[in-house]
């Protein structure tokens, strides 16, 4: 197991970006972490070192096979206090996406240190504005230059920074419009939907053009065998308030089981919603809705927090949920989270890591 780490300095560091204008993803900070992976040695070689490309042999196996996992997290500072929101679990997370495909497990406490290391050395880039975050996102793909079809067993994982701002647009708590995909699935059971592995994005890439194409913001996924329960909107968890009780469907192996779905499970039912993890049919959405039921609905992730959920479209059917706003529970769960998040508010839960 590595106990050490080294830092290579930059001469000299870039000029930061306009923070007021941030998207999402484009921008990256001065320094990143690297750390490789062999038999004999194990995980080796961290350091923290200049942001820069990375070489990698055109036979390398991540890019034929696909062995790559990748995690999402951020960091969020006041003057001088910087916090991680649940760094550990992503970790943990990360170790199971790894166990999933094949790949290395890496040590959760080792990471964690290391991350605060980094993100210390970094601070200035974290930007404070309404939505802000420093968005860390760690990955690991394999390396060994070989094409048989096998684990490899050479591995490299970094970590790159970069300041975020909202993930849809400029108003993060726009409500969107969803098309539910009737032809496509995301995963099945057996499969890799619980992992956070690079082959579930590309796979859902086709399907999200289409909705784009017809005018939708996300895709609602259904499950891989009878295309009848939900899953999953987007590259997001999702949740239903029917009849005031904050409803999500039950992890099921190839649902993702989000950092920020279990968060705002644990928030509901710490705010006094009543909670439930059940299956749930698309029919019994459009059902709640035809009964007047259906009060909100919102998608979850660490990218996007909490999106809310406008209206949804499923084969000639189309309901509109809450006038097309976001609903009250909705809000309320945001501003809590979020003030946990940027140290406005209280944290009961200990969530965050200074
Ligand atoms: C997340 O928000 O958890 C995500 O995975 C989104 C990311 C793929 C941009």
């Amino acid at each position: 197991m590595i106990k050490q780490l080294e830092v290579v300095r930059r001469e000299h560091l870039k000029e930061k970006p306009d923070m007021a204008t941030l998207g999402f993803g484009t921008v990256f900070t001065d320094y990143m972490l690297s750390m490789d992976y062999n038999p004999e040695q194990g995980w080796h070689n961290a350091v923290i070192l200049p942001y820069q490309n990375i070489e990698l042999s055109p036979a390398a196996q991540v890019l034929h096979y696909g062995q790559a996992v990748f995690e999402g997290m951020k960091a969020y500072r006041t003057g001088d206090e910087v916090r991680l929101f649940r760094p550990e679990e992503n970790f943990r997370r990360m170790n199971q996406s790894n166990a999933r495909l094949n790949m290395p497990e890496v040590d959760i406490d080792f990471m964690v240190d290391t991350l605060k290391q980094l993100v210390t050395l970094e601070k200035d880039w974290i930007p404070t504005g309404e939505g802000q975050s420093l968005y860390i996102r760690p990955f690991v793909i394999a390396t060994e230059a070989y094409l048989g079809v096998r684990a490899a067993t050479h591995y490299k994982l970094l970590i790159i920074l970069s300041p975020v701002g909202a993930y849809y647009g400029s108003d993060h708590l726009l409500a969107t419009k969803i098309y539910v995909e009737d032809e496509y699935v995301r995963a099945v059971r057996g499969g890799v939907g619980f992992a956070k592995v690079a082959g579930n994005y590309a796979a859902s890439l086709m399907a999200q053009t289409r909705a784009t194409e017809l005018g939708y913001d996300q895709v609602l996924w259904l499950d891989g065998v009878e295309q009848r329960y939900v899953e999953e909107v987007g590259s997001m968890n999702i949740f239903f308030v029917i009849d005031g009780t904050v409803v999500t469907p039950e992890l099921n192996g190839s649902i993702l089981p989000g950092i920020t779905r279990k968060s705002i499970l644990e928030l509901a039912q710490h705010l006094g919603y009543p909670v439930e993890e059940r299956r749930i049919s698309i029919d019994d959405v459009f059902e709640a809705s035809q009964a007047g039921t259906l009060q909100e609905i919102f998608g979850s992730g660490t990218a996007a927090v909490i999106a809310p959920v406008g209206s949804v479209k499923y084969k000639d059917q189309e309901l509109v949920v809450n006038n097309g706003q976001a609903g009250l529970v909705t809000l309320d769960l945001y501003n809590h989270y979020t003030g946990i998040q940027n140290g406005t508010e209280k944290d009961p839960f200990g969530w965050c890591v200074k």
